[in-house]
């Protein structure tokens, strides 16, 4: 990874965001929209119509498209509307991920592990991002570099989990992040610039990080367009050997 920023790019075709309802993913929209450096900015979410983010923001440059990334089929229609766009496309951001919601919630212990909880956590945050892959390789630019980047999260490392707890949670990031170091090294072998990553985006003041923020310092809790642009100058430093890593939000590796 190159110290400086390259905002290499090069200044054509289109970057998606999916899972850019709220939280972390609006944020993106509109860090990727203030940026500038793409023609057109795909914003996907599973309810556009109850996106007031995205229905806030009012530039021709963002397409809002309807995308249930724990459904292929879904995932296909939004493509077939993406492909319709004819742009390249040099940024993948898939950002939705699930904590807590009315059907999971963290586990603190064994006991409280449940089957449906499990795969409804690795439907969102380990399985919808390596179908987003599958379904949206080939609309991905031929040349010129190209990054495909998932939100994943330190405590999905393995080597650094010393705390325990969080198991759907831990273990869908941890699945995550295989998931992807294998289609990094598929990826390379079919276009030697397209660069794919696991980002960690430090703790942020979201929805999901919300029941949980009363034992972070002030300091370690991000806002999100601070989190936005900050994972935004790491993906610009990335070349094509950082392609598989999983990084942090000030650019270090993080251990698997
Ligand atoms: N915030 C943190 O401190 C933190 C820390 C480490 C990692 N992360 C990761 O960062 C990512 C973004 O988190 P966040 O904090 O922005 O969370 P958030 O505010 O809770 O937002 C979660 C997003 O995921 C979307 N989503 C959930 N299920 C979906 C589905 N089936 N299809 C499409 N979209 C779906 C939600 O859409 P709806 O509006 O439709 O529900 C929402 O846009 C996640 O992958 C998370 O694991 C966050």
């Amino acid at each position: 990874m190159s110290d400086e920023p390259t905002s290499s790019f090069p200044g054509d075709g289109a970057a998606l965001v999916q899972g850019a309802s709220r939280g972390i993913g609006s944020g993106f929209v509109q860090a990727l929209l203030d940026g500038g450096r793409f023609e057109r900015v795909i914003a996907t979410c599973r309810n556009p119509d109850a996106a007031d983010a995205l229905n806030a923001i009012d530039d021709p440059r963002l397409s809002v498209i309807a995308l249930d990334v724990a459904d292929e089929a879904s995932i296909r229609a939004a493509a077939e509307r993406v492909r319709a766009l004819d742009l390249p496309l040099r940024l993948l951001l898939n950002v939705a991920g699930v904590l807590h919601d009315s059907v999971a919630s963290p586990e603190k212990k064994l006991e409280d592990l449940d089957a449906e909880a499990l795969h409804h956590v690795f439907a969102v945050n380990a399985i919808g991002p390596a179908l987003m892959l599958k379904v949206f390789r080939p609309l991905l630019a031929r040349r010129g570099r190209v990054v495909v980047a998932a939100l994943s999260a330190r405590v999905g490392s393995i080597g650094d989990n010393r705390l325990g707890g969080w198991y759907a949670y831990r273990a869908s990031k941890a699945a995550l992040n295989q998931l992807l170091r294998t289609a990094a090294i598929e990826l390379g072998r079919r276009n030697r610039n397209a660069i794919v990553v696991a980002l960690h985006p430090g703790t942020t003041d979201t929805g999901l990080s919300k029941p949980f923020q009363a034992r972070v310092p002030d300091e370690q809790l991000f806002p999100v367009d601070r989190t936005c642009r900050q994972l935004l100058a790491v993906i610009d430093r990335l070349d094509e050997g950082d392609s598989g890593g999983f990084r942090a939000w000030d650019g270090s590796r993080i251990d698997w």
